[in-house]
């Protein structure tokens, strides 16, 4: 049996490095990327490595780009990050041009908390990625389409940037409300390793594959940030989950027009209310892959 094609949109981006490293790893995986003309260069170590290079967008002049890029494929995974013009029109036309060639499988760019349980308006990105799911869900054919969930991403940049539960530099984690709900939070590299063992599985995928490095409330979350780092944290207690909609609010009013502005607010409000709890973990389903837990991401960064 030759190799399986795995073909790879947004290799250029801070996940899909990490995906595009995961499937250059198997021997038995081909890597195809697509890569914007302006973005080739970035591209060139991947390139070096051996994955072959389709040049295009997901556009609507880009139909003959993604039918190079599905010809052969087995799986093809999606890590695009913008607007409703790439996440539900962008998708649908690779997801049409997936179905045209035959693909098996295709891995859509959520990477995220429990999107489908989210309530609509809470939070704007998952809204367009749901609209793609409803549309997946009509037009796939025999395309079977997984959507990786993993919570929050447990890295520098997001637990302790992008939302910022814990400041590391403050040395002070942050709560709205009690605390109480657990939240999921999964390494970069681990989602894109699950992302690829999903990707080239011989066995039928679960439409939601949702896997966790830590699942946590906040007060657990803090105990594995001070194991990991020997360091005491200071707690400041933000205000109830209604002052946290209404901080919400009041953003959104004053930038209407600037949504990361308010939008850290919004996952976090997900994730502290619980709405957005991954059900049924299947780290299991990939046992070559132990996540990495706060506590062990805490130490080795010497956060
Ligand atoms: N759960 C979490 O905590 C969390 C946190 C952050 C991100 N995420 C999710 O993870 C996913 C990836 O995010 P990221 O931060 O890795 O993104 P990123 O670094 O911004 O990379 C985006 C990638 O998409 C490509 N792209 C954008 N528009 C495209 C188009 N029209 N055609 C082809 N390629 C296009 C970019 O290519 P160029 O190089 O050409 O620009 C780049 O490779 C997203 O779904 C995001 O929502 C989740």
């Amino acid at each position: 049996m030759g190799k399986k094609i795995v073909a790879l949109v947004g290799g250029s981006g801070h996940l899909g490095a990490l995906i595009a490293n995961a499937l250059l790893e198997k021997p038995d995986v081909q890597l195809r990327l697509l890569v914007r003309a302006g973005s080739r260069e970035k591209s060139a170590e991947l390139e070096k490595r051996g994955a072959q290079v389709v040049e295009g967008s997901l556009g609507p002049e880009d139909g003959a780009s993604l039918a190079a890029l599905c010809k052969g494929a087995y799986a093809v995974v999606s890590a695009v990050q913008g607007g409703p013009d790439v996440i539900i029109e962008g998708q649908k036309r690779l997801l049409r041009a997936a179905r045209d060639a035959g693909v098996r499988r295709l891995i859509p760019s959520d990477y995220s908390l429990d999107l489908f349980k989210v309530k609509p308006g809470n939070i704007t990105t998952s809204e367009m990625r749901r609209q793609f799911a409803l549309i997946e869900e009509a037009d796939r054919g025999n395309v079977e389409v997984v959507h990786v969930l993993n919570g929050g991403f447990l890295d520098r940049g997001v637990l302790f940037g992008f939302i910022r539960v814990i400041d590391a530099e403050k040395q002070t984690a942050y709560v709205w409300g009690d605390g109480k709900a657990l939240m999921d939070w999964t390494t970069y590299e681990d989602t894109a390793r699950y992302t690829a063992e999903a990707a080239v599985d011989d066995r039928p995928v679960p439409r939601k594959l949702a896997v966790a490095g830590s699942v946590v409330d906040f007060a657990q979350l803090v105990r594995e940030y001070e194991a990991g780092s020997g360091k005491k944290l200071k707690i400041e207690r933000l205000g109830s989950l209604d002052d946290l909609s209404a901080r919400i609010s009041e953003l959104q009013k004053a930038n209407p027009q600037n949504l990361l502005a308010y939008l850290p607010l919004m996952y976090l409000r997900s994730i502290l209310t619980g709405e957005g709890k991954l059900e049924q973990l299947m780290n299991d389903r990939y046992p070559s892959i132990r996540p990495t837990t706060v506590r062990e991401y805490v130490a080795k960064e010497g956060l």
